[in-house]
């Protein structure tokens, strides 16, 4: 199995001195689904930062597809792989319009402004928020949002989704359908959530973010639920 994702004893401290790492470590494999939970301000959305070298300062190594990232350069080599969805998505949409924004990506890539409409299109269509191309970004509602921070990702075709609460503020209908289109991907994915359904829904293997460390809680072959005993750290 090929490692996509490495963090070896990673230390990061906040200027506010919450140590939202402290000796780190965490590996995501091809084909692992995993979701991590832990209290407010534990350092989940941290985590996804460090692993896009988002954050300065830090101790320890941090490996994406084998790679050893250390200087902005090398996580600007492979940052396009990694589809991080934010916790907030108003940090996602700063285009005029949803339509500009899902194909700022692809342009950015070097699509043509025709290609990347086309791909756009149908990214949004698949999230069933098609009609919602020529609106206004930062006035749609905050589900809306959410959809269409999950559309600028899509699009990109990344090799890892990072989901950080994509399902806030969704209703029951758009809640299914972010489940449903996401496990149509099948794809490797981390997923920060508070939401047990839909850790259960996503992914198979479970952590807690405590201490600035990560605490195996529970991992699924098949049926089965394998709780982790007490002290497993991974
Ligand atoms: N951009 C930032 N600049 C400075 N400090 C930050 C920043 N973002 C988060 N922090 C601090 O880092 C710590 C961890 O925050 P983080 O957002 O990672 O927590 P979280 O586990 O995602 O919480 P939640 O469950 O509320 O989303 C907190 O003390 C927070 O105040
Ligand atoms: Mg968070």
């Amino acid at each position: 199995m090929s490692t996509l994702i490495e963090l070896s004893n990673v230390v990061f401290k906040r200027p506010n001195g919450s140590q939202c790492a402290d000796g780190l470590n965490f590996r995501l494999e091809a084909s692992q689904k995993v979701s991590v939970t832990g209290s407010n301000g534990s350092g989940k959305s941290t985590l996804l930062q460090l692993i896009l070298g988002l954050v300065q300062n830090i101790e320890g190594e941090i490996k994406l597809f084998g790679q050893s990232c250390c200087k902005e350069a090398d996580f600007a080599a492979v940052r396009t792989r990694l589809g991080l969805v934010f916790q907030d998505p108003d940090d996602q949409l700063f285009c005029p319009t949803v339509l500009e924004d899902v194909c700022f990506g692809p342009i950015n890539q070097g699509l043509s402004r025709g290609d990347a409409e086309k791909l756009s299109r149908q990214t949004l269509t698949r999230l069933g928020i098609e009609h919602l191309a020529n609106e206004v970004s930062y006035r749609l509602s905050g589900g809306q949002k959410r959809l269409a921070a999950l559309a600028t990702v899509l699009v990109m075709e990344p090799d890892v989704l990072l989901l950080d609460e994509p399902t806030n503020g969704l209703d029951d209908k758009n809640y299914q359908l972010l489940i449903d289109t996401i496990n149509s991907l099948d794809m490797p994915l981390i997923l920060i959530s508070h939401d047990q359904q839909l850790r259960n829904a996503l992914t198979d293997i479970e952590y807690r973010l405590e201490n600035g460390r990560l605490t195996l809680v529970s991992s699924r072959a098949g049926d089965s639920i394998i709780q982790a005993v007490p002290e497993s750290v991974h």
